[in-house]
Protein backbone atom coordinates (compact mmCIF):
# COMPACT_ATOMS: atom_id res chain seq x y z
CA UNK A 1 0.00 0.00 0.00
CA UNK A 2 0.90 3.54 -0.98
CA UNK A 3 2.38 6.16 2.28
CA UNK A 4 -0.93 4.65 3.91
CA UNK A 5 0.41 6.63 7.33
CA UNK A 6 -0.48 10.17 5.16
CA UNK A 7 -3.35 8.60 3.14
CA UNK A 8 -1.26 10.45 0.06
CA UNK A 9 -2.30 8.84 -2.99
CA UNK A 10 -0.45 11.08 -5.60
CA UNK A 11 2.67 12.56 -3.88
CA UNK A 12 4.97 14.76 -5.46
CA UNK A 13 7.62 12.22 -5.64
CA UNK A 14 8.61 9.02 -4.66
CA UNK A 15 11.55 6.50 -4.04
CA UNK A 16 11.44 2.86 -4.54
CA UNK A 17 14.15 0.71 -3.03
CA UNK A 18 14.39 -2.18 -5.24
CA UNK A 19 16.93 -4.74 -5.23
CA UNK A 20 19.22 -2.80 -7.85
CA UNK A 21 19.06 0.20 -5.20
CA UNK A 22 19.49 -2.41 -2.37
CA UNK A 23 22.09 -4.10 -3.94
CA UNK A 24 23.87 -1.13 -4.51
CA UNK A 25 23.44 0.19 -1.08
CA UNK A 26 24.72 -3.37 0.53
CA UNK A 27 27.71 -3.37 -1.50
CA UNK A 28 28.73 -0.05 -0.06
CA UNK A 29 28.55 -1.43 3.49
CA UNK A 30 30.56 -4.22 2.41
CA UNK A 31 33.10 -2.31 0.97
CA UNK A 32 34.47 -0.93 4.54
CA UNK A 33 34.19 2.82 3.17
CA UNK A 34 31.21 4.79 3.38
CA UNK A 35 32.75 8.42 3.29
CA UNK A 36 33.79 9.07 -0.48
CA UNK A 37 35.47 7.06 -2.57
CA UNK A 38 35.42 5.06 -5.60
CA UNK A 39 31.08 5.21 -6.21
CA UNK A 40 31.05 9.10 -5.78
CA UNK A 41 33.74 9.06 -8.44
CA UNK A 42 32.16 6.55 -10.45
CA UNK A 43 28.88 8.19 -10.39
CA UNK A 44 30.96 11.52 -11.25
CA UNK A 45 32.09 10.05 -14.69
CA UNK A 46 28.73 9.08 -15.53
CA UNK A 47 26.88 12.17 -15.01
CA UNK A 48 29.33 14.35 -16.62
CA UNK A 49 28.94 11.77 -19.91
CA UNK A 50 25.32 12.41 -19.53
CA UNK A 51 25.30 15.77 -19.38
CA UNK A 52 27.86 16.22 -22.01
CA UNK A 53 30.76 18.08 -20.36
CA UNK A 54 34.28 17.11 -19.60
CA UNK A 55 33.93 16.96 -15.87
CA UNK A 56 31.43 16.48 -12.78
CA UNK A 57 31.99 16.94 -9.18
CA UNK A 58 29.47 15.44 -6.77
CA UNK A 59 28.23 17.27 -3.12
CA UNK A 60 26.52 16.62 -0.71
CA UNK A 61 23.34 19.03 -1.74
CA UNK A 62 22.37 21.40 -4.83
CA UNK A 63 22.53 24.05 -2.29
CA UNK A 64 26.55 23.47 -1.76
CA UNK A 65 26.70 22.95 -5.64
CA UNK A 66 25.34 26.05 -6.08
CA UNK A 67 27.57 27.93 -2.99
CA UNK A 68 30.89 25.83 -4.17
CA UNK A 69 30.52 26.72 -8.11
CA UNK A 70 29.46 30.68 -6.64
CA UNK A 71 32.50 30.55 -4.50
CA UNK A 72 35.02 28.76 -7.37
CA UNK A 73 34.15 31.87 -9.57
CA UNK A 74 35.47 34.06 -7.33
CA UNK A 75 39.14 32.18 -6.82
CA UNK A 76 39.37 31.77 -10.86
CA UNK A 77 41.71 34.00 -12.69
CA UNK A 78 39.25 34.05 -15.67
CA UNK A 79 36.31 35.50 -13.76
CA UNK A 80 37.67 38.75 -12.06
CA UNK A 81 34.72 40.35 -12.62
CA UNK A 82 32.79 37.58 -9.55
CA UNK A 83 33.92 39.65 -7.00
CA UNK A 84 32.78 40.63 -3.57
CA UNK A 85 29.03 42.23 -3.78
CA UNK A 86 28.63 42.08 -7.00
CA UNK A 87 25.34 41.24 -8.16
CA UNK A 88 23.63 38.00 -10.02
CA UNK A 89 20.93 38.42 -12.18
CA UNK A 90 18.39 35.61 -11.45
CA UNK A 91 14.99 34.77 -11.37
CA UNK A 92 12.04 35.53 -8.45
CA UNK A 93 11.03 32.43 -8.75
CA UNK A 94 12.57 28.98 -7.70
CA UNK A 95 13.39 27.55 -4.73
CA UNK A 96 14.96 29.45 -1.84
CA UNK A 97 18.44 27.88 -2.65
CA UNK A 98 19.43 29.95 -5.85
CA UNK A 99 18.56 33.09 -3.71
CA UNK A 100 20.47 32.13 -0.95
CA UNK A 101 23.05 30.80 -2.10
CA UNK A 102 24.19 33.86 -3.79
CA UNK A 103 23.63 35.57 -0.52
CA UNK A 104 25.85 33.16 1.40
CA UNK A 105 28.36 33.63 -1.22
CA UNK A 106 28.65 37.91 -0.80
CA UNK A 107 27.06 38.01 -4.06
CA UNK A 108 23.78 40.39 -4.20
CA UNK A 109 20.72 39.07 -6.20
CA UNK A 110 19.28 40.58 -8.83
CA UNK A 111 15.90 39.64 -10.11
CA UNK A 112 13.95 39.80 -13.40
CA UNK A 113 10.57 38.93 -14.02
CA UNK A 114 9.73 35.68 -15.62
CA UNK A 115 7.99 34.42 -18.96
CA UNK A 116 3.94 33.78 -17.34
CA UNK A 117 4.08 29.97 -19.31
CA UNK A 118 7.58 28.11 -18.50
CA UNK A 119 8.25 30.67 -15.23
CA UNK A 120 11.72 31.23 -16.82
CA UNK A 121 13.72 34.70 -16.95
CA UNK A 122 14.09 35.45 -20.79
CA UNK A 123 16.88 36.99 -22.33
CA UNK A 124 14.65 40.15 -22.90
CA UNK A 125 13.79 41.07 -19.81
CA UNK A 126 17.65 40.68 -18.86
CA UNK A 127 18.40 42.98 -21.72
CA UNK A 128 16.13 45.79 -20.24
CA UNK A 129 17.26 45.14 -17.16
CA UNK A 130 20.78 46.14 -18.24
CA UNK A 131 20.31 48.64 -20.22
CA UNK A 132 18.68 50.73 -17.94
CA UNK A 133 21.09 50.15 -14.51
CA UNK A 134 23.64 52.95 -14.07
CA UNK A 135 26.70 50.91 -13.84
CA UNK A 136 26.46 47.54 -15.68
CA UNK A 137 30.55 47.24 -14.47
CA UNK A 138 28.51 46.06 -11.04
CA UNK A 139 27.25 42.92 -12.66
CA UNK A 140 29.20 39.78 -12.96
CA UNK A 141 26.79 37.01 -13.58
CA UNK A 142 23.35 35.90 -15.13
CA UNK A 143 22.38 32.68 -13.56
CA UNK A 144 19.19 31.12 -14.88
CA UNK A 145 17.07 28.68 -13.47
CA UNK A 146 15.36 25.91 -15.92
CA UNK A 147 12.63 25.38 -13.36
CA UNK A 148 10.46 22.40 -13.47
CA UNK A 149 12.48 21.01 -16.26
CA UNK A 150 12.20 23.81 -18.77
CA UNK A 151 14.94 25.19 -20.65
CA UNK A 152 15.70 29.05 -20.46
CA UNK A 153 16.59 30.50 -23.52
CA UNK A 154 20.02 29.86 -23.13
CA UNK A 155 21.69 31.03 -26.98
CA UNK A 156 19.79 34.39 -26.02
CA UNK A 157 21.25 34.22 -22.25
CA UNK A 158 24.60 33.46 -23.59
CA UNK A 159 24.45 36.23 -25.97
CA UNK A 160 23.57 39.01 -23.59
CA UNK A 161 25.89 37.62 -20.92
CA UNK A 162 28.59 38.09 -23.92
CA UNK A 163 27.80 41.80 -24.74
CA UNK A 164 27.78 42.43 -21.17
CA UNK A 165 31.09 40.48 -20.16
CA UNK A 166 28.90 38.28 -17.60
CA UNK A 167 29.43 34.80 -16.57
CA UNK A 168 26.88 32.37 -16.86
CA UNK A 169 26.24 29.42 -14.22
CA UNK A 170 22.87 27.64 -15.11
CA UNK A 171 20.76 26.32 -12.16
CA UNK A 172 20.03 22.70 -13.33
CA UNK A 173 19.03 21.12 -10.49
CA UNK A 174 15.06 20.73 -11.84
CA UNK A 175 16.11 19.74 -15.28
CA UNK A 176 18.31 16.29 -15.44
CA UNK A 177 18.13 15.36 -19.22
CA UNK A 178 15.96 18.12 -20.45
CA UNK A 179 16.85 19.34 -24.10
CA UNK A 180 18.12 22.43 -25.72
CA UNK A 181 18.76 22.67 -29.43
CA UNK A 182 20.35 18.86 -29.43
CA UNK A 183 21.97 19.46 -25.85
CA UNK A 184 21.83 18.83 -22.26
CA UNK A 185 20.86 21.99 -19.98
CA UNK A 186 23.98 21.53 -17.53
CA UNK A 187 26.32 22.17 -20.84
CA UNK A 188 25.16 25.21 -21.83
CA UNK A 189 27.46 27.47 -19.57
CA UNK A 190 30.99 28.11 -18.10
CA UNK A 191 29.20 25.91 -14.98
CA UNK A 192 25.71 24.41 -13.89
CA UNK A 193 24.33 23.03 -10.78
CA UNK A 194 22.29 19.95 -10.56
CA UNK A 195 20.37 18.05 -7.28
CA UNK A 196 19.17 14.87 -6.83
CA UNK A 197 17.38 15.59 -3.68
CA UNK A 198 14.00 13.26 -3.40
CA UNK A 199 10.98 14.27 -6.06
CA UNK A 200 14.13 15.03 -8.74
CA UNK A 201 14.67 12.74 -12.00
CA UNK A 202 17.38 11.11 -10.42
CA UNK A 203 16.79 11.05 -6.74
CA UNK A 204 19.20 9.96 -3.94
CA UNK A 205 17.97 11.50 -0.98
CA UNK A 206 20.64 14.35 -0.76
CA UNK A 207 23.11 14.80 -3.02
CA UNK A 208 24.06 17.58 -5.77
CA UNK A 209 27.01 17.92 -8.54
CA UNK A 210 28.37 21.16 -10.75
CA UNK A 211 29.23 20.14 -14.39
CA UNK A 212 31.88 22.13 -16.32
CA UNK A 213 33.90 22.09 -19.43
CA UNK A 214 36.67 24.17 -17.08
CA UNK A 215 39.46 22.37 -15.50
CA UNK A 216 40.28 25.37 -13.30
CA UNK A 217 36.58 25.38 -11.82
CA UNK A 218 36.38 21.70 -11.35
CA UNK A 219 40.05 22.02 -9.48
CA UNK A 220 38.51 24.49 -7.24
CA UNK A 221 35.45 22.78 -6.81
CA UNK A 222 37.17 19.60 -5.49
CA UNK A 223 38.98 21.89 -3.09
CA UNK A 224 35.95 23.74 -1.47
CA UNK A 225 34.06 20.91 -1.19
CA UNK A 226 36.65 19.58 1.14
CA UNK A 227 37.17 22.86 3.07
CA UNK A 228 39.90 24.27 0.87
CA UNK A 229 42.56 21.89 0.87
CA UNK A 230 45.35 21.23 -1.42
CA UNK A 231 44.28 17.82 -2.73
CA UNK A 232 42.45 18.61 -6.21
CA UNK A 233 42.99 14.76 -7.89
CA UNK A 234 40.07 12.86 -8.46
CA UNK A 235 41.51 9.93 -6.97
CA UNK A 236 44.01 9.78 -4.32
CA UNK A 237 47.35 8.21 -5.73
CA UNK A 238 49.28 8.78 -2.55
CA UNK A 239 48.96 5.25 -1.90
CA UNK A 240 49.91 4.08 -4.82
CA UNK A 241 52.50 6.04 -6.83
CA UNK A 242 52.69 8.68 -4.43
CA UNK A 243 51.53 12.28 -4.17
CA UNK A 244 51.67 15.09 -7.17
CA UNK A 245 51.52 17.50 -4.79
CA UNK A 246 54.69 16.08 -3.00
CA UNK A 247 56.90 15.40 -5.56
CA UNK A 248 60.32 17.46 -5.49
CA UNK A 249 59.08 19.05 -2.53
CA UNK A 250 61.76 18.72 0.58
CA UNK A 251 59.15 19.41 3.44
CA UNK A 252 56.43 16.34 4.97
CA UNK A 253 53.36 18.87 3.97
CA UNK A 254 50.27 16.74 3.79
CA UNK A 255 47.75 17.87 1.01
CA UNK A 256 44.85 16.83 2.85
CA UNK A 257 45.72 18.76 5.89
CA UNK A 258 47.56 21.81 3.98
CA UNK A 259 44.60 24.61 3.00
CA UNK A 260 44.82 26.55 -0.10
CA UNK A 261 41.47 28.10 0.49
CA UNK A 262 38.79 28.73 2.73
CA UNK A 263 36.00 26.01 1.96
CA UNK A 264 33.16 24.01 3.22
CA UNK A 265 32.42 20.58 4.15
CA UNK A 266 30.54 19.26 1.08
CA UNK A 267 31.53 16.15 0.43
CA UNK A 268 29.13 13.61 -0.03
CA UNK A 269 28.91 9.69 0.68
CA UNK A 270 29.28 6.46 -1.21
CA UNK A 271 25.22 5.59 -0.62
CA UNK A 272 24.06 8.47 -2.51
CA UNK A 273 26.47 7.98 -5.66
CA UNK A 274 25.43 4.13 -5.43
CA UNK A 275 21.76 5.06 -5.57
CA UNK A 276 22.21 7.75 -7.94
CA UNK A 277 24.19 5.07 -10.33
CA UNK A 278 21.42 3.05 -10.20
CA UNK A 279 18.93 5.54 -10.84
CA UNK A 280 21.52 6.52 -14.16
CA UNK A 281 20.22 3.05 -15.73
CA UNK A 282 16.49 4.17 -15.64
CA UNK A 283 17.07 7.49 -16.77
CA UNK A 284 15.72 7.31 -20.22
CA UNK A 285 12.53 5.54 -19.02
CA UNK A 286 11.82 8.07 -16.03
CA UNK A 287 12.37 11.33 -18.20
CA UNK A 288 10.03 9.50 -20.80
CA UNK A 289 7.19 8.13 -18.09
CA UNK A 290 6.92 11.83 -16.90
CA UNK A 291 6.39 12.94 -20.48
CA UNK A 292 3.62 10.96 -21.04
CA UNK A 293 2.30 11.82 -17.45
CA UNK A 294 2.42 15.33 -18.50
CA UNK A 295 0.59 14.65 -21.78
CA UNK A 296 -2.11 12.29 -20.71
CA UNK A 297 -2.77 14.82 -17.37
CA UNK A 298 -2.72 18.00 -19.91
CA UNK A 299 -5.66 15.71 -21.92
CA UNK A 300 -7.69 14.73 -19.04
CA UNK A 301 -7.65 18.68 -17.88
CA UNK A 302 -7.81 20.61 -21.23
CA UNK A 303 -11.75 21.02 -20.30
CA UNK A 304 -10.59 23.27 -16.89
CA UNK A 305 -7.78 25.25 -19.52
CA UNK A 306 -9.96 28.69 -19.00
CA UNK A 307 -9.60 28.30 -15.13
CA UNK A 308 -6.61 26.84 -15.11
CA UNK A 309 -2.84 27.47 -16.47
CA UNK A 310 -1.84 23.41 -17.23
CA UNK A 311 2.25 22.95 -18.20
CA UNK A 312 3.62 23.52 -21.50
CA UNK A 313 3.88 20.26 -23.28
CA UNK A 314 7.45 20.21 -24.77
CA UNK A 315 9.14 16.71 -25.60
CA UNK A 316 12.94 17.93 -25.20
CA UNK A 317 11.98 18.97 -21.54
CA UNK A 318 12.60 16.06 -18.80
CA UNK A 319 9.89 17.32 -15.95
CA UNK A 320 10.36 17.41 -12.44
CA UNK A 321 6.98 18.27 -11.54
CA UNK A 322 3.16 19.29 -13.12
CA UNK A 323 2.97 22.80 -12.85
CA UNK A 324 -0.77 24.52 -12.51
CA UNK A 325 -1.52 28.10 -12.05
CA UNK A 326 -4.74 29.53 -11.62
CA UNK A 327 -5.98 32.00 -13.76
CA UNK A 328 -8.58 33.28 -12.16
CA UNK A 329 -7.82 33.51 -8.30
CA UNK A 330 -10.70 35.62 -7.67
CA UNK A 331 -13.32 32.52 -8.51
CA UNK A 332 -11.12 29.91 -7.03
CA UNK A 333 -7.85 30.28 -4.30
CA UNK A 334 -4.74 28.28 -4.46
CA UNK A 335 -5.66 27.54 -1.31
CA UNK A 336 -9.09 26.07 -1.93
CA UNK A 337 -8.09 24.03 -4.66
CA UNK A 338 -4.92 22.91 -3.03
CA UNK A 339 -6.94 21.81 -0.16
CA UNK A 340 -9.63 19.86 -2.10
CA UNK A 341 -6.66 18.18 -3.84
CA UNK A 342 -4.88 17.01 -0.66
CA UNK A 343 -8.54 15.77 0.91
CA UNK A 344 -8.80 13.80 -2.05
CA UNK A 345 -4.71 12.27 -1.34
CA UNK A 346 -2.84 14.47 -4.25
CA UNK A 347 -0.24 16.15 -2.60
CA UNK A 348 0.99 19.73 -4.17
CA UNK A 349 3.64 22.20 -3.26
CA UNK A 350 3.42 25.72 -3.95
CA UNK A 351 5.85 27.27 -7.19
CA UNK A 352 7.65 28.65 -4.80
CA UNK A 353 6.72 32.01 -3.97
CA UNK A 354 8.32 35.43 -5.53
CA UNK A 355 11.36 35.30 -3.57
CA UNK A 356 11.79 39.45 -2.91
CA UNK A 357 8.47 39.98 -2.06
CA UNK A 358 7.04 37.04 -0.98
CA UNK A 359 9.58 35.15 1.35
CA UNK A 360 10.10 36.34 4.71
CA UNK A 361 13.89 36.10 4.60
CA UNK A 362 13.67 38.40 1.68
CA UNK A 363 11.76 40.70 3.59
CA UNK A 364 14.52 43.43 3.16
CA UNK A 365 14.29 43.01 -0.36
CA UNK A 366 10.04 43.62 -0.62
CA UNK A 367 10.31 47.74 -0.89
CA UNK A 368 12.20 47.83 -3.83
CA UNK A 369 10.28 45.02 -5.78
CA UNK A 370 7.05 45.35 -5.07
CA UNK A 371 4.54 45.68 -7.80
CA UNK A 372 7.92 45.05 -10.51
CA UNK A 373 8.06 41.22 -10.92
CA UNK A 374 4.09 41.10 -11.94
CA UNK A 375 3.92 37.77 -13.72
CA UNK A 376 6.72 36.15 -10.65
CA UNK A 377 4.29 37.46 -8.02
CA UNK A 378 1.73 36.23 -9.81
CA UNK A 379 2.75 33.10 -10.10
CA UNK A 380 4.24 33.09 -6.90
CA UNK A 381 0.36 33.81 -5.13
CA UNK A 382 -1.59 30.91 -7.33
CA UNK A 383 1.40 28.28 -9.33
CA UNK A 384 1.30 24.86 -7.41
CA UNK A 385 2.30 21.32 -8.35
CA UNK A 386 1.24 18.19 -8.24
CA UNK A 387 3.85 15.27 -9.33
CA UNK A 388 4.11 13.32 -12.81
CA UNK A 389 6.66 11.30 -11.67
CA UNK A 390 7.52 7.51 -12.97
CA UNK A 391 5.39 5.38 -10.39
CA UNK A 392 2.12 6.74 -11.07
CA UNK A 393 -0.01 4.22 -12.14
CA UNK A 394 -2.74 4.78 -15.01
CA UNK A 395 -5.65 4.17 -12.20
CA UNK A 396 -3.60 7.65 -10.40
CA UNK A 397 -3.37 9.85 -13.41
CA UNK A 398 -7.33 8.83 -13.85
CA UNK A 399 -7.91 10.05 -10.09
CA UNK A 400 -6.38 12.85 -10.34
CA UNK A 401 -8.34 13.84 -13.21
CA UNK A 402 -11.57 12.89 -12.00
CA UNK A 403 -10.41 14.52 -9.04
CA UNK A 404 -10.01 18.02 -10.50
CA UNK A 405 -13.43 17.46 -12.58
CA UNK A 406 -15.19 17.30 -8.62
CA UNK A 407 -13.47 20.37 -7.84
CA UNK A 408 -14.12 22.50 -10.98
CA UNK A 409 -17.23 21.19 -13.34
CA UNK A 410 -19.51 22.77 -10.38
CA UNK A 411 -17.52 25.94 -11.31
CA UNK A 412 -17.79 25.56 -14.83
CA UNK A 413 -21.76 25.05 -14.26
C1 LIG B 1 16.20 25.15 -8.66
C2 LIG B 1 16.89 24.55 -7.47
N1 LIG B 1 18.11 24.98 -7.14
C3 LIG B 1 18.78 24.46 -6.11
C4 LIG B 1 18.22 23.48 -5.33
C5 LIG B 1 18.95 22.97 -4.13
O1 LIG B 1 19.15 21.63 -4.13
P1 LIG B 1 19.22 20.79 -2.76
O2 LIG B 1 17.86 20.69 -2.20
O3 LIG B 1 19.78 19.48 -3.19
O4 LIG B 1 20.15 21.52 -1.85
C6 LIG B 1 16.96 22.97 -5.64
C7 LIG B 1 16.34 21.90 -4.86
O5 LIG B 1 15.29 21.42 -5.13
C8 LIG B 1 16.27 23.54 -6.73
O6 LIG B 1 15.05 23.12 -7.07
Amino acid sequence: MKNAATHIRVSVGEIRIDSAERNAINKVLDSGRISEGEMVRRFEVEWAKYIGTKYSVALNSGTSALIAGLTALKHSRQYPKARKNAKIITTPITYIATSNAIVLSNFEPVYVDVRKDTFLITPENIKTYLENVDDPEEYSLILPVHLMGYSCDMDGINKIAKEYGLIVFEDSAQAHGTLYKGKKVGSLSSLSDFSFYIAHNIQVGEMGAITTNDYEIIKLVRQIKANGRMCDCPICTRKITGCPKMRGKENDLDPRFTHEIIGYNFKTMEFQAALGLTQMEKIDWIIERRREIVKYLNEGLEKYSSLIQLPKYDENVSYMAYPIVIKSPEKTSRKKITMELERRGIESRPLFGCIPTQQPAYHYLRHKYEGKLPIAEFVGSNGFYIGCHQYLTQEDLDFVVKAFGAIYDELLE
